[in-house]
């Protein structure tokens, strides 16, 4: 099943550590988006892996094979980049069949195999136009029909979207998504933005400073961040620091400022009297009346964004940023009550401390 093993990758550029030693299996057909900010060695990786870059340390092994050593032209990779890189001379058809002229692919197949991915990537009928006469999402489509005409068992994409608008750059996601489903080709894909690697991706790999911090399904990754850095990157996060109260085999029973108290269930550990981090996303918190609420707190500022109403509350837990429905009239200045789904709180890695601070 495994189609790409990536086998502690180290890649230095003079006495600076890219890539710190990352392990990373990716399986046949999935789509894996490697997330992370900008400079944290997402392209170089990608580079590693297509052959662009000579790496210092580890393996990299495709269907169990070690290509490490191979040239870029005998790894079986297709890739498109943030800059099409189109050629401007030539028509679209032309740009797609420059790979398999390259390779000496037969006249008549040629022709076959560039009608069929202009019909994948929804061309033809540009057939004979120059790149400058396509919009920007059409020509990232045709460098995406460049990769695929070549018929890679895996393909790559650094950042393609990062030149187009953002309603453009909705659409096409769900293009590459569906496109990548229907072909089946196993797919790495370079984002810094988290909204795109957690709608496109089955699964994110977020990464800091040359290192992978987590590499788990969108909804992992978003709900049970591995560590706070992760939570922070990935959305919103509220880090909520609260005293244990009692540990018992139901779960932990935690105080919360002005006397409320939350069980969180399961086993996450933390002795009576230290203090544990926990992670509330903002659509997590529901602001309810203040009298017999779990915490208080007061609006300190409101915002309308459309779909919901953002919510910056003043509370003893410090700060919380809270999501509500437009339908909710809450306004600023007013004291509200705020209402936990413990079952929810996400326990931060880490996170477990005693009063006196953070144990190690
Ligand atoms: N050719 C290079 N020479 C020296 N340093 C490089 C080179 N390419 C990348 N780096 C460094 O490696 C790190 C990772 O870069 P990169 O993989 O491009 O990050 P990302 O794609 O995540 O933004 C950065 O610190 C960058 O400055
Ligand atoms: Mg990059």
């Amino acid at each position: 099943m495994t189609e790409v093993s990536i086998l502690s990758l180290v890649k230095s550029y003079g006495k600076a550590e890219a890539l710190k030693g990352i392990s990373l299996n990716i399986d046949h057909g999935e789509f894996v988006s490697l997330l992370g900010p900008s400079g944290c060695g997402k392209s170089t990786t990608l580079k590693c892996i297509a052959g662009f870059e000579e790496i210092t340390d580890g393996k990299i092994l495709f269907d169990n094979k070690d290509i490490s050593r191979k040239l870029p032209e005998d790894r079986d990779i297709g890739m498109v980049f943030q800059s099409y890189a189109l050629f401007p001379h030539m028509t679209v058809a032309q740009n797609l069949a420059f790979g398999l002229e390259m390779r000496r692919v037969p006249r008549a197949e040629i022709k076959q195999r560039v009608a069929r991915a202009m019909d994948m990537v929804q061309l033809t009928k540009y057939a004979d136009r120059y790149p400058k006469m396509l919009s920007g999402g059409q020509q990232q489509r045709v460098a995406l029909g460049r990769a695929l005409v070549i018929e890679p068992a895996i393909l790559l994409l650094d950042e393609p979207l990062a030149n187009l608008d953002a309603k453009l750059r909705d659409e096409m996601r769900g293009f590459i998504r569906d496109l990548q489903k229907r072909v089946g080709i196993t797919t790495i894909y370079v984002t810094h933005d988290q909204d795109e690697a957690m709608t496109m991706s089955d699964r994110v790999v977020v990464m800091f400073n040359g290192a992978i911090a987590q590499a788990a399904r969108p909804e992992d990754v978003y709900n049970h961040p591995a560590t706070e850095e992760v939570a922070k990157f990935v959305g919103n996060a509220n880090i909520l620091e609260l005293p244990v109260a009692a540990q018992g085999a139901e779960g932990t029973l935690l105080t919360l400022p002005g006397g409320g108290t939350l069980n969180l269930p399961g086993t996450a550990s933390g002795q009576a009297g230290s203090l544990m981090r926990l992670m509330a996303r903002p659509e997590q918190i529901a602001l309810v009346d203040p009298s017999g609420a779990q915490l208080g707190g007061r609006i300190a500022k409101r915002y309308f964004s459309g779909g919901h109403i953002e919510y910056h509350v003043d509370t003893d837990c410090g700060p919380l940023l809270v999501l509500g429905p437009t339908s909710q009239t809450v306004a600023e200045g007013q004291a509200v009550g705020l209402s936990f789904d413990a079952q929810r709180l996400w326990p931060m890695q880490g996170g477990v401390g005693t009063a006196s601070g953070v144990a190690a």
